[in-house]
């Protein structure tokens, strides 16, 4: 069962999917921060329309919560095309990619979230729709069986991943533009905050966007996400007013820290430090000590703390850095502080 975190970059709820839905910028001078995506995307865009071609097949990588799919509906808003959306998980069987490729129109775009997740044989069955726009249907079997080649429209597939690594090559090199996107800088989110708050009508300046922005993880869904619960703490406790004051109660109530940690972070910390000295230590270990599975942590815990150099992955486990030990307010080992890096760091 996936766990309620306040500050988890994906999806909670079915409800914060609707309410996402109308924060959505819908086109790319709204679309705050991802400089250079946004630049390239635009050109391309530009020039694909100009000469009255599909765009090629994008693939969006980067973590949970940062605009791919965003991203995704802004291309066909652009073509002025229609979106078809799907994910790899949800397409079983070939025949499931079938039914929606003979439905797609010329320009459209076919959205594939989670794209390496597809099944190796519905995979197989995607490469000549991308790169001739043709499938093979195999019909009957046996000595019966033939091959119907079916052409397809020429279309745009939008493929998003958070594990761009995961991707096989074949499929990888099928794709002609590839954008990566990166968490967010604080400046970027508190935008992003005050745009969501226009949208919501709610009342905050840019101080109390700004102590959100801090705790949002460089993540955009988190910082709407806080954004809906401060507002919430506001209107109850402080007459609607979010001010950095009421900011920072609401989120302290909530127990996210003033770097966006959380409550499962601190002890996933905390177990390093304490228990283990600092480490390495094994992710298993860890995992029992937190009584969390495994892969909560290494999917939901620790991208965070690792791009913020909190800890760092070792061949030998997970080591606690300097930042980790001045965030919990407890003194540095001896070995946290070399001098120059030893010999195998
Ligand atoms: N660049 C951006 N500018 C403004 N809001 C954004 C931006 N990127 C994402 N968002 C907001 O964050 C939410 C999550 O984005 P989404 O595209 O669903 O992320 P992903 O598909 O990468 O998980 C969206 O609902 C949108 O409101
Ligand atoms: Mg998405």
């Amino acid at each position: 069962m996936p766990r309620e975190r306040l500050v988890s970059p994906e999806l909670i709820s079915k409800d914060e999917e609707s309410f996402n839905r109308t924060l959505r910028p819908p086109t790319l001078e709204e679309y705050i921060g991802q400089k250079q995506v946004v630049e390239k995307l635009s050109i391309a865009l530009e020039a694909a329309k100009k000469r009255g071609e599909a765009l090629d097949h994008v693939l969006l990588f980067g973590p949970p919560g940062l605009g791919k799919t965003t991203l995704a509906y802004i291309i066909a808003h652009i073509m002025g095309s229609k979106i078809t959306t799907t994910s790899g998980p949800a397409l079983e069987r070939p025949a499931d990619l079938m039914g929606i490729l003979a439905n797609l129109g010329e320009r459209d775009v076919l959205f594939i979230d989670e794209i390496h997740r597809l099944p190796v044989n519905v995979e197989e069955f995607l490469y000549p729709a991308m790169e001739d726009f043709k499938v093979d249907i195999v019909l009957d079997k046996g000595m019966y069986a033939r091959t119907i080649n079916y052409t397809l429209k020429k279309f745009t597939l939008v493929g998003a991943t958070t594990r761009a690594g995961s991707l096989s090559g074949p499929l990888r090199n099928r794709f002609g533009l590839f954008y990566h996107l990166d968490f967010y800088r604080a400046e970027e989110l508190k935008e992003i905050v005050l745009r969501s708050a226009r949208i919501l009508e709610a009342k905050i300046g840019p101080e109390g966007a700004m102590e959100i922005a801090h705790r949002a993880r460089g993540t955009p869904r988190i910082a709407n996400r806080l954004l809906r619960r401060v507002r919430d703490y506001a209107e109850v406790r402080a007459g609607g007013e979010i001010s950095a004051e009421t900011t920072r109660a609401a989120l302290r109530l909530e127990g996210v820290d003033d770097r966006g940690l959380d409550d499962l972070d601190r002890r996933f910390l905390s177990a390093i430090v304490d228990l283990y000295h600092g480490g390495p230590v094994g992710i298993e270990a860890l995992a029992a000590t937190l009584n969390e599975e495994v892969d909560t942590l290494v999917d939901m815990v620790e991208p965070f703390l690792l791009q913020q150099g909190f800890i760092s992955r070792t061949k030998s486990g997970r080591k606690a850095n300097e930042p980790a030990y001045r965030h919990l307010k407890l003194p540095l080992p001896k070995q946290a502080t070399p001098a120059a890096p030893g010999l195998f760091d």
